[in-house]
């Protein structure tokens, strides 16, 4: 059977549904391999998009004309959308911003500074990129918060041993993981990670920037606290991202943000909150945006994420024969379970010039040290280059791109 028809999924005919795939870079045709960092678009959400600024945009939940009606329908269908897909317990855990690293930010400071106490830690992990890293600093320097981080192991697997050591005091308040690595593709026991910070009293979030797009989330069944992940790379537009969290905890958090919207009160003397989600969502949304996310999730439910899963490990186990077959080519992370992002680097090639490289030949990856600084250090790598696939990528563009990284060998050499 043709690989790619696999579990029914029929990935050239997927192709068909993103315009741009068919883009010729340099005269060649584009074989995108950076989907972690953004992936590309199905026409459905760009004609849905459109279609709502030609037929139906206005400003949400603030006219009581038609149009505004209608913009705040569409715009709170896509937070059913966004429950539906997360398997959220009630609509109103569903929290819009513009990305993970505003969703991050926003339990940093509303959770972090609003609930937590000082003296009480947070744990993130080696293997997390900034997003998830950077806000937890800046709590701790705002707000006595120590910050503890967790290794992995060589393989690069989260070391749960190391997790549970750093739990043991009982002061840790939040852990803060990553679902699957930006970087090193690890996907983590998120269900473990939850079980473990629960039985020590911590609150758990999940950054599923990556892994939301590469398998079925489903935050009940996690047990997770908040669970953030962005609608760019979920095939859906650039300026939305979501917050998931448990009722409770969004009624207890305080606002972060003010403005117009996150209110139900303003006098001169202060003011009152909304409730939740508006309470956190200060100001005019992302409503085209909400609107695209929206026809994204309806895009990869009806392919369906379990043939999404399916392809991509297919994908992934292709790779793996495929480029370690490669000599002097080094892929970083062996996990056991791992999506489809590989990161390496290449005997004598600086990332930047091997990036280059493949670009001449139409291949897209992205080089540098993919917005995860410190595990760049843990693993002794000034940068890497990494490929990352998407729904669309097939093994056609993994053989091409290790025949060009064995002609980069050469030419490096
Ligand atoms: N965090 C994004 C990446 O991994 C931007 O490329």
């Amino acid at each position: 059977m043709d690989r790619s028809l696999r579990a029914g999924f029929d990935v050239q005919q997927v192709r068909q549904d993103f315009p741009i795939l068919s883009t010729k870079v340099h005269g060649k045709p584009l074989v995108f391999l950076d989907s972690g960092a953004s992936a590309q678009k199905p026409r459905a959400v760009l004609d849905a998009m459109l279609r709502m600024m030609e037929t139906s945009y206005a400003n949400v939940h603030r006219g009581a004309y038609h149009l505004s009606e209608a913009s705040t329908a569409a715009y709170e269908a896509a937070r059913e959308a966004v429950a539906r897909f997360l398997n959220a317990g009630d609509v109103r855990e569903v929290v819009f911003t513009t990305n993970s690293t505003a969703a991050i930010n926003l339990v940093a400071h509303s959770f972090g500074r609003g609930v937590m106490k000082p003296g009480q830690a947070v744990i993130v992990s080696e293997m997390e990129h900034h997003a998830n890293f950077v806000p937890w600093q800046m709590l701790a320097q705002a707000h006595g918060i120590e910050m503890r981080i967790v290794g992995i192991t060589d393989a690069g697997e989260l070391d749960m041993t190391d997790l549970e050591a750093k739990l043991a005091d009982g002061k840790v308040g939040l852990v803060a993981i990553t679902h699957m690595s930006n970087v090193l593709g690890t996907v983590t026991p998120a269900a473990r990670i939850a079980a473990l910070a629960h039985a020590h009293g911590a609150k758990v979030l999940f950054d599923g920037s990556q892994a939301a797009v590469h398998r079925r989330v489903d935050v009940q069944a996690l047990d997770a606290d908040f669970y953030v992940f962005t609608g760019h790379k979920l095939y859906g537009p650039t300026g939305i991202g979501v917050l998931w969290a448990r009722l409770a905890l969004l009624e207890e958090m305080p606002p972060f943000l003010g403005g117009g919207d996150m209110i139900t009160e303003v006098t001169r003397e202060g003011f009152v909150p909304a409730p939740v989600p508006a309470k956190f969502e200060a100001g005019t949304p992302p409503i085209v945006e909400a609107v695209g996310l929206h026809a994204a999730i309806d895009y990869v439910t009806s392919i369906g994420m379990e043939a999404i899963e399916a392809h991509e490990r297919s994908l992934v186990d292709h790779a793996m024969t495929r480029l370690s077959a490669i000599e002097g080519l080094e892929v970083l992370g062996q996990a056991q379970d791992r999506g489809g992002v590989f990161s390496f680097g290449l005997e004598n090639a600086h990332a930047h010039d091997l990036s280059t490289l493949l670009d001449r030949v139409g291949i897209a990856v992205r080089a540098g040290r993919h917005c995860a600084e410190p595990l760049h250090v843990r693993v002794g790598r000034d940068s890497t280059c990494r490929a990352s696939f998407g729904m669309y990528t097939t093994h056609e563009e993994i053989d091409f791109l290790a025949e060009a990284l064995t002609s980069a060998r050469r030419f490096f050499a």
